[in-house]
């Protein structure tokens, strides 16, 4: 049992005995987390304050009734009150001790808990999930960090995790690659850089349909064409996913993330129409101005808000249409348990709409929103590059390497190339990685190259650098066994 919850376990048999224990409400949940501060313990509980309020007494009274009748046992020291009424534990070192060498000594999981087989869940994680045609920009790198992590953390635990990268490989701006694909092509500087030559098309073909409606309507054309499944349009827009493709495992591989699926929004097209047309049968959705939207009269959250359209006026369906479909197909084809979307905090409504829509439907799973912050410059606004273009996700993933390598070649300049090589590799993604999950994943963060790589402080480079000195250690106890680096 974790230190929180056994701490936990005494705090409810203190309270027990207590003069409050008769007043305690049914289900009290007694919070133990980490300590704010560590110079006053490892671990801290709001207990008494929260109790104090509910039951109108003094918190710092009742904090004092509690440590008295807290039995500390071999795991903490006796429990200290601080300020208003917290209180806090402080590990004992043998407890520590015995708790890292037993950690140790299970060279498998280093003292991971294991889940049962009930526990274990089947879980689709959807993640990354870039547009694909324009590259990467550093705004993919959240989800597709944090989407891996979850993925790993998940199946360490022993739940049953499929990755499926649901990438936008369809839908309108295609109208408008198809366009330039047939006016602008430059076939060397396709060949050279696919995903630059495509975002050159788009942005010309952007740049020409703003001054005239009549190559924006040729774009629409092209889209319909595509859609109804015309050979010479399909022949281009496959050609666009496999060249986008190519440029995604590379990034991909440098990240060393890895999805079991692809099935992106091209995927369901077929499933579109039938749905929608199920859904209409249903009741769920009905026509308003020419389109199809369900509404939701019952949910005080969405009732007020616009509803989710999934057929526009032209016939043409839309995202939430391809996500109901999706979440039809992981729940049908994977029996997913559990389906979790790591997109960014903009979407909210989307999902929102998607999972009522399931609900309504009663497909049995559980849907789960894990949204994030934005990366900011440091100027406190969204990051940008110099000119204000979206910073790509190549360059940033280039530029932590080189400062890495940078870095290796004045502090240690006779390891050999190889060697500095492969170690500003992982200093440098590596850094670009922590600097992801070391933020809370709810705010926006500001997005700076030198505490990203700096020695000191809570970064990689020093998580790294600990980590191998501590291994040395081991080395010379010729004691080999802990390795956490292989998962
Ligand atoms: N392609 C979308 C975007 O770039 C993200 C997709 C997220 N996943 C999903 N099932 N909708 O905004």
């Amino acid at each position: 049992m974790s230190y929180p919850s056994q701490i936990e376990k005494q705090l409810h048999s203190a309270l027990q005995q207590t003069s409050v224990a008769g007043d305690l409400p049914e289900n009290l949940e007694v919070q133990v987390g980490p300590a704010t501060d560590s110079r006053f313990g490892d671990y801290q509980s709001n207990i008494a304050m929260v109790l104090a309020k509910r039951l109108k007494t003094n918190p710092r009274a009742l904090a004092e009734e509690i440590i008295e009748h807290f039995e500390p046992g071999d795991i903490c020291e006796p429990a200290e009150i601080a300020g208003p009424g917290f209180i806090n534990f402080r590990i004992t070192t043998p407890s520590l001790e015995s708790g890292l060498m037993a950690q140790i000594d299970d060279s498998e999981r280093l003292g991971l808990p294991q889940l049962s087989d009930q526990e274990s869940k089947k879980i689709v994680i959807d993640f990354s999930a870039p547009n694909i045609a324009k590259p990467m920009h550093v705004g993919h790198i959240r989800s597709t960090i944090i989407g891996d992590c979850l993925g790993r953390i998940s199946r360490a635990l022993g739940h049953e995790v499929i990755t499926d990268n649901h990438i936008g490989d369809w839908g309108t701006q295609f109208g408008m690659i198809i366009y330039g694909w047939k006016h602008f092509l430059d076939q060397a500087a396709l060949d050279e850089d696919p995903i630059e030559a495509l975002l050159t098309i788009y942005k010309k073909v952007n740049d020409v349909s703003k001054e005239d409606d009549s190559i924006r309507e040729e774009c629409r054309r092209e889209l319909v064409k595509l859609q109804q499944g015309d050979a010479e349009n399909l022949e281009i827009w496959k050609q666009c996913v496999e060249l986008s493709r190519g440029s995604l495992d590379k990034i991909y591989d440098l990240l060393d993330v890895k999805f079991d699926h692809w099935l992106g929004e091209s995927f369901y097209n077929d499933r579109l129409a039938p749905l929608v047309e199920e859904l209409e049968k249903e009741g769920h959705a009905v026509e308003s101005d020419g389109a199809l939207c369900v509404f939701f009269p019952d949910d005080p959250n969405l009732a007020e808000r616009a509803p989710c359209m999934v057929r526009k006026k032209d016939g043409g369906f839309n995202y939430a249409t391809t996500d109901i479909a999706t979440i039809e197909h992981r729940v049908n084809e994977f029996n997913a348990d559990d389906i979790w979307y790591v997109v960014g905090a903009e979407q909210k409504l989307h999902f929102d709409q998607i999972f009522a829509i399931a609900k309504k439907r009663e497909l049995e799973t559980g849907l789960n929103f894990i949204p994030f912050g934005s990366i900011l410059g440091k100027d406190g606004k969204r990051f940008r590059t110099r000119s204000g273009d979206t910073v790509s996700l190549t360059d940033v993933l280039d530029e932590a390497v080189e400062r890495a390598r940078k870095i290796i070649g004045e502090k240690n300049p006779d390891l050999s190339d190889d060697e500095k090589e492969e170690i500003s590799k992982i200093i440098g993604i590596g850094s670009v990685k922590y600097a992801e999950l070391s933020q809370n994943r709810l705010t926006n963060y500001i997005f700076d190259w030198d505490n990203m790589l700096a020695l000191k402080g809570n970064t990689a480079p020093y998580l790294i650098n600990a980590y191998v000195r501590t291994r040395a250690i081991f080395r010379k106890l010729g004691h080999e066994k802990a390795s956490i680096l292989s998962n």
